[in-house]
């Protein structure tokens, strides 16, 4: 099992041509969609370009974003890259099985090993021998299957549920999650030593609301499927509809704005695309503050801190951190978080404030 926490590099006559495909182009004017995966932001194609030089060695790498930023089609861009592409992409989403089932899901079992288990299984891991495992919503495993994951990716071994025979795979590991698992590790919900094995290389995927230069781009390549769905060809999108796409806060980042399009296009009688603006309804919209001027006021500040460290993801310092955002210095910020009750950790989570602050 191949779970080593340096890169590893890939002899440049591995002779599937993988490498030399990898690259990505440099040139701001080359084609924005590579793989399917539209990339005019800097973001994306700085995502890009970690896929394309980690692809070819067998680095365990960690995808983080909020739901529906394309962890996904990272992951399996990285496979696709890899030199593992011709063996399967095993994919699980530890966080959709019952707990009690990912064990028999990730190393298979014997017959017998449980009531109603009749026949030998097989399980993810031997299904992706010398392929590329997938487990998605990893920050949703329990404890105990914590300790048996680090198990294997520590000593590169299994047994199947109630076996005894010791099971050697050749896996490479890419997980993802929409949480911050560094945050889930500060409060002891994740253990550290795994998170350190899962997160060799790191690739953060950035919401659509912070890559707003995307979306003409998305829409497009959205529009062209689902008007070769309905057998139709669209003459772009209307100006205004266009606009109103850039300005929408988009929770659930590219599905949402795909799913968007489809509503959109299957209403829609012009030759231009026209989004209805009732499918862009701000669904948390702020509560307007109510009473005396300086509950008023002290309302409005914890709002803004609060906004702020959202869009910061819970830093206070640094050039992109909340006190930069708000023009204060980190310490007048840091007394103001701590008399307001404010716990930074939650934005470092993740956990969506949806324009109502707490
Ligand atoms: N940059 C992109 N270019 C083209 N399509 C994209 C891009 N990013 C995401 N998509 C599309 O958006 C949808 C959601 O992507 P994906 O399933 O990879 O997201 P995810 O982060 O895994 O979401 P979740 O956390 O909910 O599982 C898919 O249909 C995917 O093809
Ligand atoms: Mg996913």
């Amino acid at each position: 099992m191949k779970t080593k926490s340096s890169l590893v590099a890939i002899p440049s006559d591995s002779g599937n041509g993988v490498v030399a495909e990898s690259r990505l182009p440099t040139d701001p004017a080359a084609p924005a969609i590579l793989d399917g995966i539209v990339s005019r932001s800097g973001a994306v194609r700085d995502a890009l370009d970690l896929v394309a030089r980690v692809a070819p060695t067998d680095v365990t790498v960690l995808v983080t974003g909020e739901t529906g930023t394309g962890k996904e089609l990272i992951a399996r861009a990285i496979h696709r890259r890899s030199r593992r592409c011709r063996r399967p992409l095993i994919a699980l989403n530890v966080g959709a099985v019952p707990d009690p089932l990912v064990a028999t899901e990730l190393f298979g079992h014997e017959p017998g090993a449980f009531t109603g288990a009749l026949q030998r299984r097989v399980g993810r891991f031997e299904l992706a021998d010398h392929g590329t495992l997938f487990l998605d919503e990893i920050g949703e495993l329990s404890p105990e299957m914590q300790i048996a994951l680090l198990r294997v990716l520590q000593e590169g071994e299994f047994e199947r549920l109630g076996g005894i025979q010791t099971q050697h795979v050749d896996v490479r590991i890419v997980s993802a999650t929409h949480r911050d698992l560094e945050a889930e590790v500060y409060r002891g919900r994740f253990r550290a030593d795994l998170y350190y094995r899962l997160s060799v290389f790191p690739i953060p995927l950035p919401p659509l609301r912070d890559r707003a230069e995307d979306i003409p781009a998305l829409a497009e390549q959205f529009l062209r499927g689902v008007g070769a769905c309905l057998g139709r060809e669209f003459a772009g999108i209307e100006p205004e509809s266009l606009a109103r796409l850039q300005a929408f806060s988009w929770p659930g980042n590219v599905r949402e704005l795909e799913n968007v399009i489809e509503h959109s296009a299957i209403l829609c009688d012009g030759a231009q695309l026209h989004v209805p603006p009732g499918l862009l309804i701000e669904r948390h919209p702020r509560p307007r503050p109510a009473g005396p001027l300086g509950a008023a006021l002290k309302h409005s500040e914890e709002e803004m801190i609060k906004n702020a460290l959202k869009a910061a993801r819970g830093r206070v310092s640094g050039p992109s951190g909340a006190a930069a955002r708000l023009g204060v210095p980190p310490s007048t910020l840091e007394s103001k978080i701590r008399k307001l009750g404010i716990d930074k950790l939650e934005y470092r989570l993740g956990v969506p404030i949806a324009g109502a602050p707490k």
